[in-house]
């Protein structure tokens, strides 16, 4: 999704900017662009459609040099992806502008500009917003004023950065629905659409709230609530480093992210277990008196965290006697509805950020939960913020847009909360000391499947020239399933869909044939038996079958029958462990195919936008 990198200093910014903007590479996008009034107060751009080095070579030749600029990465929304369409988009040599979001109202502004003789040079809703500027700058405001009136005519979403050659030296910036921090510096400052972006330059930060509009000079930092008035945001110190998203020894940052698995479970079980039982303290004071109250669960996510909630449904439901019901906030947000009292309402997001998971909170807010809690990735984020409680999980900054680890410590934070609401409810103390023992050994368990890593790729080698693959699984490895297919499309584009192995009769069984890879998730549970049946209508009609089986799964290799042994796993967890083997084959088939398996096309990392 769009990102913006913004700052003034006494030294040149372009390669301030260029860091800023590699460090949001992973946010996923199209084109790119820059902006910084000069020595001799004009403004220099230089726009690329494509890669950053795309604009980084183009720099390379024209001399953009400046103590004030912006600077963008442009995930299209309005607008094809082209040079034209790139930001910042500049209103007569005088103003330019970077924006993440989306202006509604878009098209209305453009007529009232084009009367006035505003020239639209652009298919995108962002320039609508420098053109206005312009106009105000016109009627003689100073340019905070010229954006802050600007700013209160815009619908929609935007996070904004505005540098002008009326005021060199100033940057303005403005937030509402889409996420800006700003990085404090000595002598200099900074916005940038999130930390990462920053981190090379300070770890100091200050994050914006809905609304607030902010003044940047060397020496200055003002920041103007929604209401218009001064206000003190706290400041922040990082504990990111600068190289904490550096990719070291791995190709890729997924590869990366795929191995620090068992680590990342363990920090995210870390002071939260204790002697077979999950600590109060994990979820604070304010959650366990909510607990108390919670008769029902519903969880709301988008992506990767909805199928976390979707396994999860599976253990609220049989393990705490809890009922839960799970939706993707872009559903969930724009349907009524009805609320049962005691509904503790659990959003899951590992960025913290997504528009749709945002606004189902904020809507939630308004409906009568009995108390809202986040599963998230990122604490400094909005829905942490909005949120009345969190259980954070501490995955460490992932970058790869196919999220992998971010996966496994929702399910591990999801399952601490089952634990913690369900020995209130059905669960019994043994139980939870069993499943808080298997907790105890997950990190070792991923460690054992990161080992069938060369297996897995072997089996890939069979995927390269597939155009479609069906993932099946049964009970909560159905989800897994829908999560090993979604990893699947994300970064090989082959299409992929995951049924639940019962429905195959219902329809996809007509699709099978020699050319269609069909992938099951059979742990050894209740439910194997039934899962083999589903295999056989499988392999009778030609299919070819890829079986992740528990090491005692009596399942046999027969031909057309491929099996990879996982070692033996307690049901409860093995949703966990399953997730692995399929993020491995996901990966390697994108190898062989060669894509850009860490920005695939077309996708965004945090999708700060409808
Ligand atoms: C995008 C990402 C996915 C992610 C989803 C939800 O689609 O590419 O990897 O699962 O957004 O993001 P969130 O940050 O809310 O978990």
């Amino acid at each position: 999704m769009c990102g913006i990198v913004g700052a003034v200093a006494h030294r040149n910014v372009t390669p301030i900017l260029l860091e800023g903007l590699r460090r949001l590479e992973y946010r996923g996008y199209d084109s790119a662009g820059i902006a910084v009034i000069a020595a001799d107060g004009s403004l220099e751009r230089v726009r690329r459609p494509g890669k950053l080095r795309e604009l980084e070579a183009a720099l390379e030749s024209a001399l953009v040099e400046g103590e004030t600029g912006i600077a963008h990465t442009r995930w299209a929304t309005h607008g094809v992806p082209s040079e034209r369409n790139a930001h910042p988009h500049v209103c007569r040599e005088r103003v330019a502008v970077v924006h993440n979001g989306i202006i509604e109202n878009h098209e209305a502004l453009r007529r009232q500009l084009q009367q006035k003789g505003y020239e639209f040079l652009s298919e995108t809703d962002t320039e609508v917003v420098v053109n206005q500027i312009h106009d105000f700058l016109e009627q003689g405001f100073p340019l905070l004023e010229a954006v802050r009136a600007t700013v209160g005519i815009l619908e929609g979403a935007y996070a904004i950065g505005v540098v002008s050659t009326c005021e060199p030296g100033r940057l303005i910036a403005a937030r509402k629905g889409s996420p800006l921090v700003v990085g404090l510096g000595e002598s200099e400052n900074f916005v940038a659409s999130d930390v990462f972006a920053l981190v090379g330059e300070t770890q100091r930060f200050v994050f914006l709230e809905e609304g607030d509009l902010v003044e940047l000079t060397t020496e200055s930092v003002r920041v103007y609530g929604k209401d218009g008035g001064r206000v003190e945001r706290p400041v922040h110190e990082t504990r990111l480093a600068p190289d904490s998203v550096e990719r070291g020894e791995y190709r890729h940052y997924m590869q990366k992210e795929i191995h620090e698995q068992p680590v990342a479970v363990e920090k995210t079980l870390s002071g939260r277990i204790h002697q077979g039982k999950v600590l109060s303290a994990a979820f604070g004071e304010r959650a366990e008196a909510a607990f108390e109250h919670v008769r029902a669960v519903q969880i709301v996510a988008c992506g990767t965290s909805y199928h976390a909630g979707k396994v999860a449904r599976y253990w609220f439901e049989a393990l705490a006697g809890l009922p839960c019901s799970v939706e993707v906030a872009s559903e969930f947000r724009y349907r009524r509805q009805v609320v049962q009292p005691g509904t503790l309402f659990v959003t899951i997001s590992q960025s913290g950020e997504t528009a749709d998971t945002l606004a189902a909170l904020k809507a939630a807010k308004e409906l009568g939960y009995a108390h809202t809690l986040a599963i998230c990735n990122v604490p400094e984020s909005s829905i942490v913020r909005e949120s009345d409680s969190c259980l954070m999980t501490r995955a460490g900054p992932e970058i790869g847009v196919a999220s992998t680890k971010a996966f496994t410590t929702q399910l591990t934070a999801l399952l601490l909360l089952v634990l913690a609401l369900g020995r209130r409810h059905a669960l019994a103390a043994e139980q939870e000391a069993k499943i808080v023992r298997e907790l105890e050994t997950l990190p070792a368990q991923i460690r054992h499947v990161l080992q069938l890593e060369d297996e897995i790729a072997a089996w890939a080698e069979l995927f390269g020239e597939k155009h479609h693959a069906l993932y099946l699984g049964r009970g909560a490895q159905y989800p897994v399933a829908m999560e090993g297919a979604l990893k699947l499309k994300e970064i090989s584009y082959i299409h992929a869909e995951a049924y639940p192995a019962g429905e195959l009769k219902h329809g996809p069984l007509a699709l099978i044939d020699n050319e269609m890879p069909v992938v099951a998730v059979a742990p050894n549970n209740e439910l194997l038996e039934k899962l083999k049946s589903n295999l056989q209508e499988v392999q009778a009609r030609g299919g070819e079958l890829y079986v992740f089986a528990d090491a005692e799964a009596p399942i046999e290799n027969v031909p057309g029958v491929r099996i990879l042994r996982v070692a033996e796993t307690d049901e409860v967890v093995a949703p966990i462990v399953y997730s692995v083997p399929l993020q491995l084959l996901a990966y390697h088939v994108a190898l062989i195919k060669g894509t850009d398996v860490d920005q695939p096309r077309n996708l965004a990392k945090s999708v700060t936008v409808e």
